[in-house]
Protein backbone atom coordinates (compact mmCIF):
# COMPACT_ATOMS: atom_id res chain seq x y z
CA UNK A 1 0.00 0.00 0.00
CA UNK A 2 1.53 3.46 -0.64
CA UNK A 3 1.11 6.70 1.49
CA UNK A 4 0.92 10.25 0.54
CA UNK A 5 1.51 12.33 3.70
CA UNK A 6 1.14 16.32 3.75
CA UNK A 7 3.35 17.75 6.40
CA UNK A 8 2.79 21.57 8.07
CA UNK A 9 5.26 22.93 10.40
CA UNK A 10 3.15 25.62 12.41
CA UNK A 11 6.54 27.87 12.83
CA UNK A 12 8.02 30.54 10.30
CA UNK A 13 11.61 30.41 11.78
CA UNK A 14 14.10 29.83 9.11
CA UNK A 15 16.08 27.56 11.54
CA UNK A 16 12.83 25.90 13.23
CA UNK A 17 12.98 23.07 15.19
CA UNK A 18 9.44 22.03 14.28
CA UNK A 19 10.31 22.14 10.15
CA UNK A 20 13.42 20.39 10.75
CA UNK A 21 11.42 17.77 12.37
CA UNK A 22 9.01 17.42 9.43
CA UNK A 23 11.70 17.35 7.13
CA UNK A 24 13.54 14.42 9.68
CA UNK A 25 9.91 12.02 9.12
CA UNK A 26 10.34 12.83 5.09
CA UNK A 27 14.42 11.85 5.31
CA UNK A 28 13.55 8.74 7.04
CA UNK A 29 10.16 7.73 5.71
CA UNK A 30 9.73 4.23 4.39
CA UNK A 31 9.90 3.15 0.43
CA UNK A 32 6.15 3.05 0.55
CA UNK A 33 5.21 6.79 2.68
CA UNK A 34 5.46 9.98 0.32
CA UNK A 35 5.68 13.11 2.26
CA UNK A 36 4.99 16.45 0.62
CA UNK A 37 6.40 19.22 2.89
CA UNK A 38 4.27 22.65 2.71
CA UNK A 39 6.54 25.26 2.56
CA UNK A 40 6.79 28.02 4.93
CA UNK A 41 7.03 30.66 2.53
CA UNK A 42 3.38 29.47 1.30
CA UNK A 43 1.68 29.24 5.51
CA UNK A 44 3.39 32.86 5.51
CA UNK A 45 1.57 34.31 3.10
CA UNK A 46 -1.88 33.46 4.68
CA UNK A 47 -3.35 37.12 5.87
CA UNK A 48 -4.67 37.52 9.16
CA UNK A 49 -8.51 35.66 9.33
CA UNK A 50 -10.92 38.50 8.69
CA UNK A 51 -14.86 37.84 7.67
CA UNK A 52 -15.32 40.30 5.54
CA UNK A 53 -11.68 39.17 3.12
CA UNK A 54 -14.02 35.98 3.10
CA UNK A 55 -16.68 37.02 1.79
CA UNK A 56 -15.42 39.57 -0.86
CA UNK A 57 -11.78 37.91 -2.23
CA UNK A 58 -11.01 34.49 0.12
CA UNK A 59 -7.18 33.56 -0.38
CA UNK A 60 -5.89 31.34 -2.98
CA UNK A 61 -3.24 30.16 -0.58
CA UNK A 62 -6.31 28.49 1.56
CA UNK A 63 -8.17 27.11 -1.73
CA UNK A 64 -4.88 25.53 -2.92
CA UNK A 65 -4.17 24.15 0.64
CA UNK A 66 -7.71 22.88 1.34
CA UNK A 67 -6.94 20.95 -2.26
CA UNK A 68 -3.64 18.94 -1.17
CA UNK A 69 -5.54 18.32 2.42
CA UNK A 70 -8.48 16.68 0.92
CA UNK A 71 -5.36 14.72 -1.61
CA UNK A 72 -3.11 13.36 1.19
CA UNK A 73 -3.95 10.07 2.77
CA UNK A 74 -2.97 11.58 6.69
CA UNK A 75 -1.18 14.63 7.54
CA UNK A 76 1.83 15.03 9.93
CA UNK A 77 1.21 18.34 11.81
CA UNK A 78 4.18 20.15 14.23
CA UNK A 79 3.31 22.56 16.36
CA UNK A 80 6.02 24.71 18.47
CA UNK A 81 4.44 25.55 21.89
CA UNK A 82 4.05 28.79 22.32
CA UNK A 83 2.47 30.05 25.56
CA UNK A 84 1.11 26.82 26.26
CA UNK A 85 -0.64 26.47 23.35
CA UNK A 86 -0.59 26.56 19.42
CA UNK A 87 1.25 29.36 17.70
CA UNK A 88 -1.08 32.20 16.11
CA UNK A 89 -0.03 31.44 12.61
CA UNK A 90 -0.69 27.61 12.87
CA UNK A 91 -4.25 28.47 14.48
CA UNK A 92 -5.12 31.05 11.71
CA UNK A 93 -4.17 28.55 8.76
CA UNK A 94 -6.35 26.05 10.52
CA UNK A 95 -9.39 29.15 10.68
CA UNK A 96 -9.01 29.65 7.00
CA UNK A 97 -8.71 26.15 6.06
CA UNK A 98 -12.21 24.99 7.52
CA UNK A 99 -14.15 28.32 6.18
CA UNK A 100 -16.50 28.72 4.60
CA UNK A 101 -18.61 27.15 7.08
CA UNK A 102 -19.55 23.55 6.03
CA UNK A 103 -16.16 23.38 3.29
CA UNK A 104 -14.11 21.28 5.80
CA UNK A 105 -11.08 18.76 4.21
CA UNK A 106 -10.10 18.08 7.93
CA UNK A 107 -13.09 15.76 8.58
CA UNK A 108 -12.37 12.33 8.34
CA UNK A 109 -8.28 12.79 8.02
CA UNK A 110 -6.22 11.17 9.93
CA UNK A 111 -3.50 13.26 11.62
CA UNK A 112 -0.43 12.89 13.45
CA UNK A 113 -0.16 15.60 15.74
CA UNK A 114 3.73 16.33 16.85
CA UNK A 115 6.09 19.04 18.07
CA UNK A 116 9.62 20.42 18.84
CA UNK A 117 10.82 22.81 21.60
CA UNK A 118 13.64 24.18 23.40
CA UNK A 119 12.09 23.59 26.81
CA UNK A 120 11.52 19.69 28.39
CA UNK A 121 7.81 18.90 27.76
CA UNK A 122 8.65 19.01 24.27
CA UNK A 123 4.97 20.70 23.19
CA UNK A 124 2.85 18.34 25.26
CA UNK A 125 0.33 21.35 26.11
CA UNK A 126 0.32 22.82 22.87
CA UNK A 127 -0.44 19.39 21.29
CA UNK A 128 -3.30 18.65 23.59
CA UNK A 129 -4.90 22.00 22.03
CA UNK A 130 -4.17 21.38 18.76
CA UNK A 131 -5.68 17.70 19.48
CA UNK A 132 -8.86 19.17 20.78
CA UNK A 133 -9.40 21.64 17.41
CA UNK A 134 -8.84 18.79 15.51
CA UNK A 135 -11.77 17.07 16.91
CA UNK A 136 -13.77 19.73 16.59
CA UNK A 137 -13.31 19.11 12.71
CA UNK A 138 -13.73 15.91 13.14
CA UNK A 139 -10.42 14.54 11.76
CA UNK A 140 -8.74 11.24 12.78
CA UNK A 141 -6.48 11.74 15.39
CA UNK A 142 -3.81 9.09 16.17
CA UNK A 143 -3.66 8.68 20.17
CA UNK A 144 -0.55 6.22 20.51
CA UNK A 145 2.20 6.80 20.09
CA UNK A 146 2.62 10.29 21.09
CA UNK A 147 5.28 12.36 20.10
CA UNK A 148 6.90 14.82 22.22
CA UNK A 149 10.39 16.25 21.10
CA UNK A 150 11.89 18.31 24.25
CA UNK A 151 15.30 19.34 24.71
CA UNK A 152 15.12 19.80 20.49
CA UNK A 153 18.60 22.17 20.69
CA UNK A 154 20.70 18.64 21.73
CA UNK A 155 18.53 16.59 18.77
CA UNK A 156 19.83 18.46 15.72
CA UNK A 157 22.98 20.03 14.39
CA UNK A 158 23.21 23.25 13.42
CA UNK A 159 22.00 22.70 10.02
CA UNK A 160 19.19 21.53 11.12
CA UNK A 161 19.74 17.70 10.68
CA UNK A 162 18.04 15.26 13.32
CA UNK A 163 21.10 13.42 15.12
CA UNK A 164 19.47 11.76 17.82
CA UNK A 165 19.01 7.78 17.60
CA UNK A 166 16.12 7.75 19.77
CA UNK A 167 14.29 10.22 18.07
CA UNK A 168 15.15 8.59 14.97
CA UNK A 169 13.50 5.28 16.41
CA UNK A 170 10.33 7.47 17.65
CA UNK A 171 9.53 8.14 13.80
CA UNK A 172 10.01 4.50 12.33
CA UNK A 173 7.92 3.17 14.93
CA UNK A 174 5.55 6.82 14.35
CA UNK A 175 5.09 5.84 10.56
CA UNK A 176 4.38 2.28 11.40
CA UNK A 177 1.53 3.23 13.77
CA UNK A 178 0.25 5.98 11.52
CA UNK A 179 -0.14 3.91 8.22
CA UNK A 180 -1.51 1.23 9.96
CA UNK A 181 -4.09 3.41 11.43
CA UNK A 182 -4.72 5.23 7.89
CA UNK A 183 -5.20 1.29 6.99
CA UNK A 184 -8.47 1.30 9.18
CA UNK A 185 -9.99 3.98 7.80
CA UNK A 186 -9.77 3.04 4.10
C1 LIG B 1 8.03 30.01 23.36
N1 LIG B 1 8.65 28.81 23.72
C2 LIG B 1 7.98 27.91 24.53
N2 LIG B 1 8.44 26.63 24.71
C3 LIG B 1 7.73 25.73 25.44
O1 LIG B 1 8.15 24.58 25.58
N3 LIG B 1 6.55 26.09 26.01
C4 LIG B 1 6.02 27.34 25.89
O2 LIG B 1 4.94 27.63 26.40
C5 LIG B 1 6.76 28.30 25.13
N4 LIG B 1 6.28 29.58 24.95
C6 LIG B 1 6.83 30.39 24.01
C7 LIG B 1 6.18 31.58 23.64
C8 LIG B 1 6.68 32.35 22.62
C9 LIG B 1 5.95 33.59 22.20
C10 LIG B 1 7.87 31.96 21.95
C11 LIG B 1 8.41 32.79 20.81
C12 LIG B 1 8.54 30.83 22.34
C13 LIG B 1 9.97 28.43 23.16
C14 LIG B 1 9.79 27.62 21.89
O3 LIG B 1 9.61 26.26 22.23
C15 LIG B 1 11.02 27.74 21.03
O4 LIG B 1 11.13 29.10 20.62
C16 LIG B 1 10.96 26.85 19.80
O5 LIG B 1 12.22 26.87 19.19
C17 LIG B 1 9.88 27.31 18.83
O6 LIG B 1 9.71 26.39 17.79
P1 LIG B 1 10.50 26.50 16.39
O7 LIG B 1 10.33 27.88 15.86
O8 LIG B 1 11.94 26.18 16.70
O9 LIG B 1 9.87 25.45 15.53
Amino acid sequence: MAYSLLAISGSLRKDSYNTALIRAWKKFAPEDVTVEIVDQEDIRVFPPYDGDVETANYPSVATALKERIRKADGLLIATPEYNRSVPGVLKNLLDWTTRPYGDNPYSGKPVFVMGASSGPIGTALAQYDLKKILLYFNARVLGQPEFYCGVATEKFDETGNLTDEKTKEYIAHGFTEFTAFIDTLR
